[in-house]
């Protein structure tokens, strides 16, 4: 069949709108319909050619989604046609950290998904991103890659728990496992750090810290929970201190979630030096290194990371998912902008500006 898609010809270019063609789904694949794709900027990066994992060119990007199942290959058994999904990290069981529980960490990622594409524009075959490939409006993607979610969760919401909002919440609900009556200090408010903010505050943190050189974030912060606002470019003198003294020597609980070292260091020293834990959600570039004094480890810190904030996709996100249709979590709010597949371009650019915090397109 035939589907609008943005195609990557190539790094660094502007995606192109085109029509592609989809192959059937085989064995153990679904071909589903797109309703509401994200733009990450996992994406971006990817794009830009300076996050190479599991991305090729030609490519479809797209790996935050949510859409409908139209129809399944053979042995299908864990979707139906109608059912509503979000494709996540694949969870395929079978591999080590599956069977440890990491589904976060499925071996199944690492697989290249480019020679199996069902993609194909002008007879050469394009690569789904992360086994996903989801800027067309249809795609067809592995069944362990799927996760069935409830029909009146609407798509505009819904998208979000593919990749920014699931990371976000799960690192504070499932990894850090942060506690009611805690202190919890998140640095960078982007689409995830504000879901972090949520996530302390559904937790029960009492005292929640948002952290971030954009003055603009702060309404957006206090109104996912958070009960202090730093702008650290304006703290005179030292910010890990100016925080000591707010959560009186050091936070239970600590975020980084923008990807870069000094932040990770700051959110580290920020940790209380006994039982403070600092959790790294944002990814730094390759090349990068974090100093550490090993001693700051010795006196009981701990310092952590997970990818995707630690969701198992078939077990947390139907969870988020009844939280946020319980109006325990507030999504609606940091959607900030819907667009035509054709303005996607425009939408990348306005990440790049910091303006919004998340957009989505539909075909
Ligand atoms: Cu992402």
């Amino acid at each position: 069949m035939k589907s609008k898609a943005a195609v990557a010809f190539e790094v660094g270019a502007p995606l192109q709108i085109e029509t592609i063609d989809v192959a059937p789904p085989q064995a153990g694949e679904v071909l589903i319909e797109v309703k509401a794709a994200g733009l990450c900027h996992s994406d971006m990066h990817a794009i830009d050619g300076h996050w190479n994992f599991n991305s090729g060119f030609p490519g479809i990007m797209g790996h935050e989604a949510a859409g409908v199942v139209l129809e399944v290959g053979p042995g299908v058994t864990r979707v139906r046609p109608g059912d509503h999904v979000v494709p996540f990290i694949p969870e395929c069981g079978d591999c080590a950290c599956c069977r440890s529980g990491r589904t976060n960490n499925c071996e199944a990622s690492f697989t290249d998904s480019g020679p199996g594409s069902r993609l194909s524009y002008q007879g050469r075959r394009l690569h789904p991103f992360l086994g996903l490939g989801l800027f067309t409006q249809y795609a067809v993607v592995d069944d362990f890659r799927l996760v069935p979610v409830r029909r009146d969760a609407p798509f505009e919401q819904l998208f979000y728990f593919g990749c920014g909002a699931t990371t976000g919440l799960s690192s504070v609900l499932f990894k850090a496992e942060v506690l009611p009556g805690s202190s919890v200090i998140v640095f960078g408010l982007g689409g995830i750090g504000l879901n972090v903010v949520q996530g302390a505050r559904f937790a029960g943190a009492s005292t929640i810290i948002a952290v971030d050189v954009n003055p603009a974030r702060e309404e957006l912060a206090r109104r996912m929970g958070a009960t202090h606002f730093v702008n650290s470019r304006l703290v005179e003198g030292d910010l890990v201190g100016h925080l000591n003294e707010l959560t009186r020597g050091g936070a239970d609980f600590t975020f980084e979630a923008i990807g870069n070292v000094t932040l990770m260091r700051q959110a580290f020293d920020a940790a209380h030096f006994a039982y403070g834990s600092c959790t790294i959600i944002g990814i730094a570039p390759d090349a990068d290194l974090l100093q550490l004094p090993p001693t700051a480890l010795i006196t009981g810190r701990r310092l952590q990371g997970a990818a995707m904030g630690g969701a198992r996709g078939m077990t947390h996100i139907p969870k988020l998912v009844d939280w946020m249709m319980d109006g325990k979590l507030d999504i609606a709010s940091l959607v900030t902008a819907h667009l035509p597949l054709e303005q996607i371009n425009e939408g990348y650019a306005m990440q790049k500006r910091g303006e919004g915090v998340r957009s989505y397109v539909t075909f």
